[in-house]
């Protein structure tokens, strides 16, 4: 099984100089605005977003590289790019968190669950808004023009997961549509900012947000499957898209192999989980007999598989084994 620590080692080096220049650059006036940062930047995830824009920088960059990542090639333009990015990601997981009234968060509580919503609210925002401040005071207008766009993009992922929520009638193009603006357009914008932030060409930024967007596909199909499963270790509470209302590939996959009599039996089930627990395990023995993880698993492979095609255009190098292996970790990842 791959690890995250063998993707992350041909870029160690510009990964700790990462986490200094965001410690550097990420403070905040009053004592509880700056408790709230600290504990929402210490909780960060895997750092797949950084993570994905060093490994575009440096294989665009055509730098030799070496396995044990001793060595920066990157520089500070690459780490803005990534901090731009990893920022408007944290923040919209703490918002996230308010609107699907989540009280945990990888394992840790959650910034509303220790703070109240109104100022987990107001932190995301802060982060925001420091973010874009930090982007126009280093007058890198590339740069945050993309994420601008980026931002809009996810806020209309969100809305469109709501109305869908609300009508428990999405369909698989529905679902891809709105994990394609709430996650992958932004695993898009990591890659083509690490590919713009060391000059490579259009044709090789658009190679970069491509490869981006397909393993952001498959990234939001597997933590759809990791909902179902219960023995995963992501931190999260387990069913949680069920008792939201979300209807995502496993029940899909699903819903798609029944009658339309069965298909309305089972979205009865669903407007139940919310408030009634044993609707929640029915929902599973559902999902389970109808083999949605194996069949959404299927998806999320052919939307990897594409992602490595693209790779094929570059010499091997370290950094193309590590981009190769973040597509393994992908897939197999059970947190
Ligand atoms: C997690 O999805 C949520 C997102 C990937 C996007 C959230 C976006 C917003 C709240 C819009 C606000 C945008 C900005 C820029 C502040 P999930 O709920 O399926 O995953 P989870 O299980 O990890 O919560
Ligand atoms: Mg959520």
């Amino acid at each position: 099984m791959i690890s995250i620590d063998v993707i992350r080692k041909p870029i160690l080096a510009d990964l700790e100089a990462f986490d200094a220049f965001v410690g550097e650059n990420f403070s905040a006036e009053g004592e509880l605005l700056q408790d709230m940062l600290t504990y929402a930047l210490s909780s960060r995830g895997k750092g797949v977003r950084p993570i994905l824009t060093m490994l575009a920088a440096s294989i665009c960059s055509g730098h030799a590289g070496a396995e044990c990542g001793a060595e920066r090639v990157c520089s500070k333009r690459t780490y803005l790019a990534a901090m731009l990015v990893e920022m408007i990601h944290t923040a919209s997981l703490i918002h996230d968190d308010v609107l699907d009234g989540a009280d945990e968060r990888r394992g840790k509580p959650s910034v509303n669950a220790k703070w109240q919503s109104d100022r987990a609210i107001i932190l995301g925002d802060y982060i925001l808004a420091r973010t874009m401040a930090l982007g126009m005071a280093s007058a890198q207008y590339d740069l945050v023009s993309y994420v601008g766009s980026a931002m809009a993009t996810l806020c209309e992922g969100e809305v469109l997961q709501s109305q869908h929520a609300n009508s428990f009638d999405t369909t698989r193009n529905d679902y891809f549509d709105i994990i394609y603006r709430k996650t992958a357009s932004l695993l898009g914008v990591a890659a083509a900012l690490g590919a713009l932030s060391v000059g490579a060409t259009k044709e090789e930024v658009d190679r970069m947000r491509k490869f981006g967007e397909a393993i952001g596909m498959a990234f939001q199909i597997q933590d759809d499957i990791l909902d179902y499963n219960r023995q995963n270790n992501t931190g999260k509470p387990v069913n949680n898209d069920l008792r939201e209302h979300k209807i995502t590939l496993p029940l899909i996959e699903v819903l798609e192999r029944v009658t339309p009599e069965r298909r309305t039996e089972i979205v009865d089930v669903l407007r139940r989980c919310d408030t009634d627990e044993s609707a929640v395990d029915e929902l599973q023995r559902i999902v389970d007999e109808g083999g949605g993880a194996a069949l959404a698993s299927e998806t999320m492979h052919a939307y990897l598989s594409r992602a490595m095609h693209l790779l094929a255009k570059y010499p091997a190098s370290p950094y193309r084994e590590a981009m190769m292996n973040l597509c393994t970790f992908i897939a197999e990842r059970d947190k």
